[in-house]
């Protein structure tokens, strides 16, 4: 393993891996850690042609990579749902491109991962650092699709799962914790209020806790999108990344993956980072947009159930990676999400849940602006599934017509009806 210690993104002080669990001491829950390599190690051991040929296809092609032990991976391979996350498709997005008067648009299709997110990505590397800790029971609040993941994972390598989301989650949601075995509680409140809740469970029942960024290895777990990024563009990272921020961690798990990219020598520039946030649900693009770095908490307001975060737990980081990356945050309406729901279904093929259209609300709206350079490679993050949330579905798409069964009477109805004839 070539993870070496961590180091808080707050105070900067460095710790050793087994010194600390979840956040720096000194911050408490605002100093989240980072993870540190053994970079000159790591360079020595590592290529890209090492990689190239590596016929994995799934985020464990980069264990060297990650902070886990070998033989803790060796676990894998008696649990065929954990191993085939990852190595999601990167598509050519041909038909926005031309409409938006770009070059080179990609839709990373992470709704296709083992339980339909991204998060399946944090949620697995976390499973496996639980096994290390030597824990029966992981534990994680979530708006849903980190709770599924974890579930899913969880249930794969014979872990229980005590699960804490918000009576508002989607039913799809939670059907896919009840299905996997966890012990769910839907909590009388909001995420925000079910993060803390876990935190105080974790604590008194000695459970390990997945909590978004809390846990130092969700970030570590999702910088492995920027890895396949890159090898799926050949070998080089994109100019721009559109991601939906709630906590902020998937952007900090991109940045944290590019940066990686480049301390090897592999990348020469760190994509420009874009983090959008739904309108209602917006602290961190309302402290990018008057630039100071404090954070005021708001009650989230958006049918973008995922990204409905009124406390980021990554916020630190996630202003740093947009600051450093020259990227930005931004906004856009529940308006603006639907119709994203739909373009991007019907243009890419890609069915989205509303958060993760909204990151392809966020570039309609940056190129709208804009914000996007004609011959910049961009790429949009997808990070869920659309058959999450089917209502939200039903909301953008409306429904469907009916008709008689009886040729005779249908077939007058459609050619009025599609002025067929
Ligand atoms: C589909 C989807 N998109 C985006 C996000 C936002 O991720 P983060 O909270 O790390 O910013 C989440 C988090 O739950 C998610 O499930
Ligand atoms: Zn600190």
């Amino acid at each position: 393993m070539f993870a070496i210690g961590f180091r808080c993104g707050r105070c900067g002080a460095a710790y050793g891996l087994e010194e600390v669990r979840y956040v720096c001491p000194r911050d408490g829950a605002e100093g989240t850690l980072d993870v540190v390599y053994d970079e000159a190690a790591l360079r020595r051991a590592l290529t890209p042609e090492v990689l190239r040929r590596h016929s994995d296809r799934s985020m464990w092609r980069y264990g060297p990579l990650l902070p886990v032990r070998s033989e803790t991976l060796d676990r894998l391979g008696d649990a065929g749902l954990v191993q085939t996350v990852g190595w999601t498709p990167l598509i050519r997005a041909v038909r926005t491109e031309r409409r938006l008067g770009l070059r080179g648009v990609y839709v990373k299709d992470d709704g296709r991962n083992p339980t339909g997110s991204f998060k399946d990505r944090a949620s697995a590397l976390v499973a496996l650092k639980a096994i290390e800790a030597g824990a029966a029971v992981v534990t994680t609040a979530s708006s849903g699709n980190a709770a599924a993941a974890l579930a899913g994972m969880a249930a794969a390598l014979g872990l229980r799962t005590v699960i804490f989301v918000p009576a508002s989650a989607p039913a799809a949601k939670v059907a896919q914790l009840l299905i996997y075995g966890a012990r769910v509680y839907l909590v009388e409140g909001s995420y925000d209020q079910a993060f803390d809740l876990t935190l105080a469970a974790a604590e008194a029942f000695g459970w390990y806790c997945r909590n978004t960024a809390y846990n130092p290895f969700t970030r570590e777990g999702k910088k492995t999108a920027a890895y396949e990024i890159w090898e799926q563009l050949g070998g080089r990272a994109p100019d721009r990344v559109f991601v939906a921020v709630g906590d902020g961690n998937i952007l900090t798990g991109l940045w944290k993956g590019f940066r990686d990219l480049a301390a090897l020598g592999w990348i020469e520039r760190v994509p420009a980072l874009m983090g959008v946030q739904a309108a209602g649900a917006a602290p961190l693009a309302r402290a990018w947009a008057e630039g100071h770095a404090a954070v005021v908490p708001v009650v989230p307001q958006t049918l973008a159930d995922s990204i409905a975060v009124g406390r980021p737990r990554d916020a630190t980081f996630a202003l740093r990676a947009v600051r450093e990356t020259g990227g930005a945050f931004l906004t856009v309406s529940d308006e603006e999400i639907l119709a994203a729901l739909r373009t991007l279904a019907r243009e890419v093929g890609v069915f989205a849940e509303p958060s993760a259209a909204a990151a392809f609300a966020g570039l309609e709206r940056a190129a709208r602006e804009g914000r996007v350079g004609p011959d910049e490679t961009v790429v949009v993050m997808s990070t869920g599934s659309g058959l999450k949330d089917i209502p939200a579905a039903v909301r953008a798409a409306g429904e469907p017509r009916r008709i008689p069964a009886d040729p005779g009477a249908a077939l007058g109805r459609l050619a009025a009806d599609l002025g067929e004839g």
